[in-house]
């Protein structure tokens, strides 16, 4: 049996009118572009609103104060442990980090997505509830000038500090969003804590980062509560590391949030009523009521699990690792049921969180105990434990890393207490290798360009494959710093080594030409420039005058700035936009290419007409000509659209798994083009071929190129975020 307290649904015996199928149920393989028109200004009650402004009139230090006045404020309705909320809002401060991965940049801090569902009610989330209640004051107070998920995050290093910690800082800058997210796979299990599809071939489907569904990490109990902590060790270094820890911070990380506060359960989860989003009116949005004694302080059930780390768990101290090391442990269970460690003959009893004449023995998780037990942590452990200052120094670093990894680079940072250093897992760019560049200037580069020999197809895939690398979960990826030209960006298959080499070398001649005295361009720069010119020459042969936009200002990051384990995770596995699949999915490539436009921050039009434009520019993967149906590759015109709509031909599939086709003369049976799924779908799904009717109609031509360009310009400057 299971501690967590995941709630149960109440029974409203009402029947909802309206219920039943949605068109989704009915047709289960109707492609989801929901995901495409999230965060409408329809659900935003904010209009027209600078979060940045905004942030910056707050009094920052005045909000600091008004946190730490909070965490002491114990309130009757949910007493604060020891006098403190401090390992409460350290915990909703990590859990709200805590669902980022690196698999596809995912999940994290940014939007205040514990808010809402189906995280503000996840078992691992219990509770959580109550540490933003307490905080609503706080909130209030400063209104728009502090968001929920800069709030989250800043209690939590307010509470570090409080505590006697120092953090090494703090930024700002994360915007709130006002529904629930969509585009996040949480994996596809029905039952809270079950995980048997994502481990259905042998190890963790990626991008995944939890090892049940609801919750953020691990079991604390051990895998599917068998309380083994070796073969925890094993989960916590999957998960962790698919949150882009190594063993070091790992074990920091894990060390330096047990140090303060202590875990619930003091009977287990069968005593809770339903979570937040599935608890009746009168609950106002609290979940997890529990039932047993005064369901509060010290009757509180979390977890169901009860330990205390530390003999001081409202103090920042070395006690975790002495705990851990100075103790022999006991595999016990908490008065909940649930499985813990406790210390065998100890001569240390650490004290009550309410009853100041109480004390109880030191008491682990199955996963604190990972932490000794297996070879490689224990080695981390024990270095900590005879050098405290090495295990601040990591877990500072560390929490700074977990709290900011989603926020993307140190421009996007807000707030008198960003750290100096930057960081390899910012993605740093040196800022030295560009001028300001003046009209003249790009005259002089575009004539160079269109002397240099490179084609169309050349040009536009170049830009795209550097600018595309963007992926706005985690604000990672991009044009800016070129590292396309870097390792691992210039060897990935996506970016056909051999051609991006050629195309490498002409800019980086085109570049030395120009670049004399105080005048200088980047190759980034000349990146996006040079897909610029060719989109307008394309243009022209159209018909169609047409001025591409750009903003210079680039610059170019060295291989000492890009970590190349860390850069790979942006390998792209797929791109409809140039017909591009790495290999086999269990998604399709329509699933696909929509994935990556949520991730462009594309809506669906945008992605109809960027994918019809790149056909029509001749910009796939390795110059094939699947889906180019156009007589006229290279010129800008919307014949993508109107030979795809055209009842003039039929559509074959050529392999049984459907995922190449030939599309036939009806009246000579003659193969006029190939395409590939990510063609297909926009004449195939009804809201695909609605938006690509637009783009096919006689009116369009002009429209078409306007908007191709608009959402071109658009990608090329996803991570300017300086502009
Ligand atoms: C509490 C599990 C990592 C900070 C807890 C609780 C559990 C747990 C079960 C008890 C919740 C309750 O009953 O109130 C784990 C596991 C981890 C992990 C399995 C990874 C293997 C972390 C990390 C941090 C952290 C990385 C922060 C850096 C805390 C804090 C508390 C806590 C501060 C105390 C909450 C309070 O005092 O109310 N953890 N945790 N934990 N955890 Fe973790």
């Amino acid at each position: 049996s299971c501690p967590f307290g995941f709630g149960k649904t109440p029974s409203t015996g009402m029947t909802i009118k309206g219920e039943g199928k949605t068109t989704k149920d009915w047709w289960r393989n109707n492609l989801d572009l929901t995901v495409l028109r999230q965060n409408s200004s329809l659900s935003n009650p904010l209009g027209d609103f600078n979060y940045k402004k905004e942030f910056e009139s707050l009094d920052y230090f005045a909000l600091k104060e008004d946190i730490a006045k909070t965490l002491k404020d114990s309130k009757d309705w949910w007493p604060a442990d020891y006098g403190t909320y401090g390992g409460l809002f350290i915990r909703m401060a990590w859990h709200s980090a805590g669902t980022y991965r690196t698999g596809d940049g995912r999940g994290g801090t940014r939007e205040g997505r514990q808010r809402f569902a189906p995280q503000n009610s996840w078992p691992d989330n219990a509770n959580l509830d109550k540490a933003r209640r307490l905080l609503w004051p706080v909130k209030q107070k400063y209104g728009q000038k502090i968001s929920w998920a800069d709030l989250m995050i800043l209690a939590g290093n307010v509470a570090l500090e409080k505590s006697g910690f120092r953090t090494i800082g703090f930024a700002g800058g994360r915007e709130d969003t006002w529904e629930p997210q969509t585009n996040v796979y949480f994996g596809s299990e029905t039952e809270w804590l079950a995980n048997d599809k994502r481990y259905k071939d042998g190890e963790l489907e990626k991008p995944l980062a939890a090892v049940q569904m609801g919750l953020i990490y691990v079991n604390p109990e051990g895998p599917n509560g068998n309380p083994d902590p070796i073969a925890s060790a094993k989960d916590i270094r999957v998960t962790f590391g698919r949150m882009g820890m190594n063993d070091e911070e790992t074990v920091a990380l894990i060390a330096g949030g047990h140090t303060l506060g202590k875990t619930h359960g003091q009977a287990g989860g069968d005593h809770l009523a339903a979570s937040p989003e599935g608890a009746g009116i009168e609950e106002q949005g609290l979940g997890w009521k529990s039932d047993y004694k005064s369901g509060k302080g010290k009757d509180a059930i979390t977890s169901g699990l009860e330990v205390i780390w530390t003999v001081t768990p409202d103090k920042w101290s070395q006690g975790y690792f002495k705990t851990l090391f100075e103790n022999e442990w006991v595999l016990s269970k908490s008065p909940g049921g649930a499985h813990q460690f406790e210390a065998k003959n100890s001569v240390i009893k650490f004290p009550d969180a309410f009853d100041k004449t109480k004390f109880h023995n030191p008491t682990m998780l199955v996963t604190d105990v990972a932490l000794i037990k297996d070879p490689a942590y224990e080695k981390i452990s024990r270095r900590f434990y005879e050098n405290p200052k090495e295990f601040d120094e990591a877990f500072a670093r560390a929490w700074f890393k977990l709290t900011h990894r989603d926020m993307g680079p140190k421009s996007t940072y807000l707030g008198p207490e960003i750290p100096k250093e930057d960081f390899v897992w910012q993605d740093p760019i040196s800022a030295e290798n560009s001028s300001t560049i003046t009209t003249a200037d790009l005259n002089n580069l575009k004539s160079k360009i269109e002397a240099s020999g490179l084609t169309t197809g050349e040009l536009v895939s170049t830009a795209w494959a550097s600018a595309s690398t963007y992926r706005n979960s985690d604000r990672r990826g991009g044009a800016n710093g070129a590292r396309i030209r870097l390792e691992p960006q210039v060897n990935w298959e996506s970016n056909n080594p051999a051609q991006l080499k050629r195309v490498l070398g002409v800019y980086e001649k085109i570049q030395q030409e120009f670049n004399k005295g105080n005048k200088k361009v980047s190759i980034a720069d000349l990146i996006v420039f040079g897909g610029n010119v060719a989109i307008e020459n394309a243009a022209k042969k159209a018909g169609v005058d047409v001025k591409v936009p750009f903003t210079s200002g680039r610059a170019d990051a060295t291989q000492e700035q890009t970590n190349v384990e860390g850069m790979a995770v942006l390998e792209p596995m797929a791109d409809g936009f140039r017909n591009y699949q790495k290999t086999d999915y269990t998604l399709s490539a329509e699933q696909l290419l929509v994935d990556k436009a949520q991730l462009l921050t594309l809506s669906a039009p945008e992605m109809t007409v960027l994918l019809g434009g790149m056909r029509a520019l001749n910009a796939n993967y390795n110059g094939s000509n699947i889906g180019i149906m156009t007589s006229t590759p290279g010129t800008l015109t919307n014949e993508f659209f109107v030979n795809l709509l055209s009842m003039q031909y039929k559509w074959e599939a050529t392999s049984d798994k459907k995922d190449l086709f030939n599309i036939k003369d009806r009246a000579t049976n003659e193969v006029k083009w190939t395409a590939t799924r990510a063609d297909l779908i926009f004449g195939s799904n009804s809201e695909l071929r609605a938006i690509s009717e637009v783009y096919a109609s006689e009116d369009a031509k002009e429209k078409f190129v306007k908007d191709f360009v608009k959402a071109w310009t658009k990608v090329m400057n996803l991570d300017r975020f300086d502009i």
